[in-house]
């Protein structure tokens, strides 16, 4: 069976605009800002703290070698979307470039990814709600607080509280709105410019030295810039929430080129802006092991009505983190049923629009996570998924070059072939940085995919055999 060449077409993408077509509503800063929405979450709030315990002030170096590698998987996937403005993403333009034992790898990378990231941004958001609710006067008994890692903890209730709300809101139909999205953009980023602009006069250099205390590191070493940078990756990824928008944008050509690379920049400006005065108003080891670092500096520096603020604003602005990988998570699976690569009853579309039973299965299966794992655990393996994602997707982009260089680009990445190798050969070295363990996972929940792939999705496939469509 030729199953390794199978293709979706570009061109039958653009023909196949079926039935009512979303509506054209959104233009860049709408984009922007779910993409800011997207992106700004856990990572810079509290993987900081794991990526400075890793590098220590060189912690920099880390973000800046994550954003790098981020911008160009971003250009990437600008090129990308808007010659192939379809909600799949990653995985749709896998299918069509690369071929269907690719797009499925992809996708059931993206899977693991979206489903980890929401429940490591569970994890995050219970670290500040808890912090927030103590300086409130309620301290949550430490069982109830953290997973049983923690001496004396059981489950992390926090965190699998928030994904039952989440989840339930999903379950409504909710989806969010790009001024909803909006406000709460404004407060996560009012609550990190708020930091930088107290931390700031506490900038003490003596707290670089030593800058570099765990080394460079490289692949397969543990610790130093190149371990926390694989992790401080997670706090860079999101923007792809914006291809999926692509559909619903006024002008998909320069909406989505804009809003996809603009969010990456305003981003990393804001992460280099709060890891420096982090790293300068306190010694790394002060807050590196904290749930909460953010507030924790402050709260150190005698700043507690600010760190309440910033809590507060992690309270009420990460959900949207959470909503928007649900949410994706769910189109994913959607997508590859579509395709006939998962099956089509799982992904059965529910009377308010939702494929509600792949969205509370995933949910109980990341409260789970949620509840008993680490975050940094947690990450690390979103992490490895997603640069699975990005890797194909810079191979993609080259391919399609080398393959079809008169086809329209309605953004052409700059620097040919910089991006795609750089985006490549990025993701490739920040995989072997993980950890050992979240290697050994991700190569096992690949071992199960493939599994799946040969036993069922590969016979299943629409370019196989052509499925009857499911009902909605
Ligand atoms: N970039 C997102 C976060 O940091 C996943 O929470």
């Amino acid at each position: 069976m030729n199953f390794w060449s199978r293709k979706i077409s570009i061109d039958a993408m653009h023909e196949n605009k079926h039935g009512e077509g979303l509506r054209k509503t959104l233009s860049w800063p709408h984009l922007m800002a779910l993409g800011v929405g997207a992106i700004v979450g856990t990572g810079i709030l509290t993987l900081i703290g794991v990526g400075a315990g890793l590098a220590g002030p060189a912690v920099l170096l880390s973000f800046a070698l994550a954003g790098l590698i981020c911008a160009c998987a971003a250009l990437a996937y600008a090129e990308l979307s808007t010659m192939m403005p379809a909600a799949g993403s990653a995985y749709t333009y896998s299918y069509a470039v690369l071929g269907e034992l690719f797009a499925w790898i992809v996708g059931w990378s993206l899977i693991l990814e979206y489903s980890l990231v929401v429940s490591a941004v569970a994890v995050g958001w219970s670290g500040y709600a808890v912090g927030f609710l103590s300086g409130m006067g309620i301290d949550l008994p430490i069982w109830l607080a953290v997973g049983p890692h923690v001496e004396g903890g059981l489950i992390n209730l926090p965190a699998v509280f928030i994904i039952a709300i989440v989840t339930g809101m999903l379950l409504l139909g909710t989806r969010e709105s790009a001024t909803l999205n909006a406000i709460l953009v404004v407060i996560k980023i009012s609550a990190l410019v708020l930091f930088v602009a107290v931390a700031l006069p506490n900038f003490d250099s003596a707290n670089f030295t030593p800058f570099m205390p765990h080394g460079f590191g490289g692949p397969l070493v543990q610790t130093g810039v190149m371990a926390a940078a694989a992790i401080i990756f997670f706090a860079f990824y999101g923007f792809d929430a914006i291809a999926t928008a692509a559909e619903e944008a006024k002008d998909p050509k320069r909406d989505l080129a804009i809003g996809i690379v603009g969010s990456m920049v305003v981003c990393t400006a804001l992460y280099i802006g709060v890891a420096a005065t982090a790293v300068g108003a306190a010694p790394v080891a002060s807050f590196s092991d904290s749930p909460e670092p953010l507030a924790l500096i402050m709260r150190n520096l005698g700043q507690g009505a600010v760190a309440q603020w910033i809590a507060a604003s992690a309270v009420i602005a990460l959900p949207t983190v959470l909503l928007a990988f649900l949410f994706g998570q769910s189109r994913v699976f959607l997508g590859m049923a579509r395709d006939g690569l998962l099956p089509t009853r799982l992904a059965r579309i529910s009377s308010r629009g939702v494929p509600a039973i792949v969205t509370i299965f995933t949910a109980v299966l990341v409260s789970v996570l949620a509840g008993l794992m680490r975050l940094d655990e947690l990450a690390s393996l979103a992490n490895a998924g997603t640069l699975m994602a990005f890797a194909s997707v810079g191979l993609a982009l080259i391919v399609l070059r080398i393959r079809d260089p008169k086809r329209d680009r309605p953004f052409k990445a700059p620097l040919w072939p910089v991006v795609g190798v750089v985006t490549i050969l990025g993701c490739v070295i920040f995989f072997f940085s993980l950890q050992h363990r979240t290697q050994f996972w991700f190569l096992i929940w690949n071992v199960l995919g493939i599994v799946v792939y040969l036993a069922w999705s590969m016979r299943n496939s629409r370019l196989a055999k052509p499925v009857p469509n499911f009902a909605a």
